[in-house]
């Protein structure tokens, strides 16, 4: 089973950016974390992270060949892009919705998600872990609808 990781802009910052909100683990330290959930739990992995949303668009598109199933974490495309949407909707590929930050919890412009009614489930507010219970709750769930 193959699942793409998906990180938005910004991202790449995690460690220095707004600790008191994103927490204080890098991007490449998350990385290494969920890698090695992906090899416990017997799956492969691979990670992206974009500061560009036509590259974003790109990599959804290429789910559709290459992955079984996704986490996204879409940073602020989330809240604004249609053409993530449209990407998402144009490949089907199943995917969990992840965020760091519990973003019902913020700012109104933070409360929508473009992505959240097209995706299995949505883990948001437990900073790094939301990944790891993203991609639990993914494989899980992909197992399932094969009846593993
Ligand atoms: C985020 C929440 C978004 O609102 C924000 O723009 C981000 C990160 C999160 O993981 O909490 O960049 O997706």
């Amino acid at each position: 089973m193959r699942i793409a990781v998906l990180n938005g802009p910004n991202l790449n910052l995690l460690g220095t950016r707004e600790p008191d909100v994103y927490g204080r683990e890098t991007l490449e330290q998350i990385e290494a974390a969920v890698q090695a959930q992906a090899k416990a739990l017997g799956v492969d992995c691979v990670w992206t992270q974009t500061n560009h949303e036509g590259e974003l668009v790109e990599a959804i598109q290429a789910l559709r060949e290459r992955a079984d199933g996704a986490l996204i974490n879409a940073a602020a495309f989330t809240h604004t892009s249609l053409a993530v949407r449209d990407a998402v909707l144009a490949v089907s590929v199943p995917f969990v919705e992840v965020h760091l930050s519990n973003i019902f919890a913020r700012e109104p412009e933070r409360r929508r998600s473009l992505l959240a009614d097209l995706a299995l489930g949505i883990v948001a507010g437990f900073g790094a872990d939301s990944y790891r219970l993203g991609l639990d709750g993914l494989v899980r769930r992909l197992h399932a609808r094969r009846g593993v």
